[in-house]
Order: C-alpha cells, then structure tokens, then sequence
C-alpha cells in the first residue's frame, strides 16, 4: 500500500504555497459532505491529501464541520495517516503564544456532535481502545519535523477540546486547568477519535495564538490572534511539509 498523508488544516491553513494540486475532488459519503474539496496532491514530491477543516472559505464552525464525513472522505481517497493543524488557547505555563505543542492526551468537552461511526447503524459495534488517543509514532513525527525545522515544540499536552465558537469564561479555564488541559481548541474532537475508529494513525501540530482566557490581563483581541496566525502559518507549512516527507519515508508499514 502506498503512503498517503493527509492533512486536515484548521484556522489561518487554507492552503499551502508548495503543495502542487493535481485535482480537487468533490466526495459524497454515507455521513454527508465534506468541509470542502479534498486536495489531491504532492508535497516535496510526496503524494498528500489536503482539506480545510472549516471550508475552503473558513465558513463553518466548530461545532458544525462533519468531522465524520471528512475522515471518511480521506479514508475513501486513500489517506494513510492524518496530520492535523489546529490553533488553541495556551493554558500551561509552557504553552505561550507562539509556542506549538503536539499533544499526548485529549479531555473532550464538547456535546451534541456527530462524534462515532458506531452510532447503531453500522451492523458491527467497536469500542475503540482510546488510553493514548494519538498515535505516537506519527506525534514523533511531528517532534522531528519540528526539530528539523529549528522549531522547538512543546512535546506532550492535554488538549480540551470546548463546544465553541465562543471563547471561554476564565471560570471554565480555571477548570479546564485544574483538569489538567494544557491547551484548549474547538476542533480536537472528535476528529482523532473518528481517526482511530477508521484506523488512521492520527497527530496534531497546535499552535497557541493567545492566551486563554483569564491567563493574561484584559479580553482577547482577534487582532493579536490574526498576527500569530500571518507571523507562526509559514512555519506550520514548513513543519507539516517536513513531516509528510518523514512519513513517506519511515512509515512503510503501519
Ligand atoms: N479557546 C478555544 N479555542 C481556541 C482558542 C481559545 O482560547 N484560541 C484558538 N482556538
């Protein structure tokens, strides 16, 4: 089987100044449509996939993207890893704006979202096993990348995964931090559980575009986030570029 790393790319990551698309493809599947086109391409000559999580035109929002139809629709068009790009809020003292992490562990509070396959339609009913929910070799990966780059990322995390597409109160961070969550993002789930019920090896690339809320003096301004994103998304690129060759190369079976 050959490789094929797809990467599902969250806020500011509509596309990638090098990645050559050969097509866009419009896949229909049992869960509904997905986010957008499904990029067909190849990066540094590695055959990807590439989608935006939000649409093409940043449109939908987190508790709305059919999280399910879009791995699915990768599945179909024969992704074989995921790599995910997500911008969170930092929460842990080492998660400073700017700052990337590649999460370990995930606490979801998110609700009401289209969030297993397994929802009594399908004939069989899995229980995926799910102690460590990203798949550890990809994360490394990502480390490596990172590293190869002359980036350094913070290499373990809790990710909470919120509702959105509020912002949260200082009181749900206080929270969220007494629960051990190092960073928090709206799209974290149930993308990797829906990963791990399709079997894919899937890993996170999160980048801190503010602090959360209550973790520094005064509101959140969209304008210091909007910054972050046009500063730190070449690096993402360069990051996610390196980590699908290193994918290509070491990931033969898997
Ligand atoms: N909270 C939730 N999601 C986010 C944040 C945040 O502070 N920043 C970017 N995505």
């Amino acid at each position: 089987m050959s490789i094929k790393p797809a990467i599902i790319a969250g806020s500011g990551l509509l596309s990638m100044p090098n990645l050559v698309i050969d097509e866009a493809l419009l896949v229909n599947t049992q869960w509904g449509q997905p986010s957008g086109p499904v990029y067909k391409g190849r990066l540094q000559g590695v055959d990807v996939l590439f989608m935006a999580r939000h649409g093409d035109a940043h449109t939908i929002p987190p508790h709305k993207v059919n999280y399910r139809a879009n791995i699915g629709a990768l599945k179909k068009e024969g992704a074989t890893h995921v790599l995910a790009y997500n911008a969170v809020g930092g929460i842990g003292a080492d998660c400073e704006t700017g700052k990337f992490v590649v999460a370990d562990q995930i606490i979801d509070y998110t609700w009401g979202r289209e969030h297993t396959y397994y929802d009594g339609t399908e004939e069989d009913l899995e229980h995926i096993e799910f102690t460590s929910p990203y798949n550890e070799a990809l994360r490394q990966v990502l480390i490596s990348a990172a590293a190869s780059a002359g980036v350094t990322v913070v290499n373990q995390g809790v990710y909470g995964a919120t509702q959105g597409p509020r912002l949260e109160s200082g009181a749900e961070i206080k929270r969220m931090e007494r629960d051990g969550c190092d960073i928090v993002g709206m799209t974290g789930m149930p993308e990797v559980a829906l990963a791990r019920e399709k079997t894919l090896p899937y890993a996170s690339l999160s980048l801190v575009v503010n602090a959360a809320a209550g973790k520094t003096s005064g509101p959140i301004a969209m304008a210091d986030i909007e910054q972050i994103l046009a500063e730190r998304i070449p690096v993402v690129c360069d990051i996610l570029s390196r980590a699908c060759v290193l994918v290509s190369k070491q990931m033969h079976v898997n």
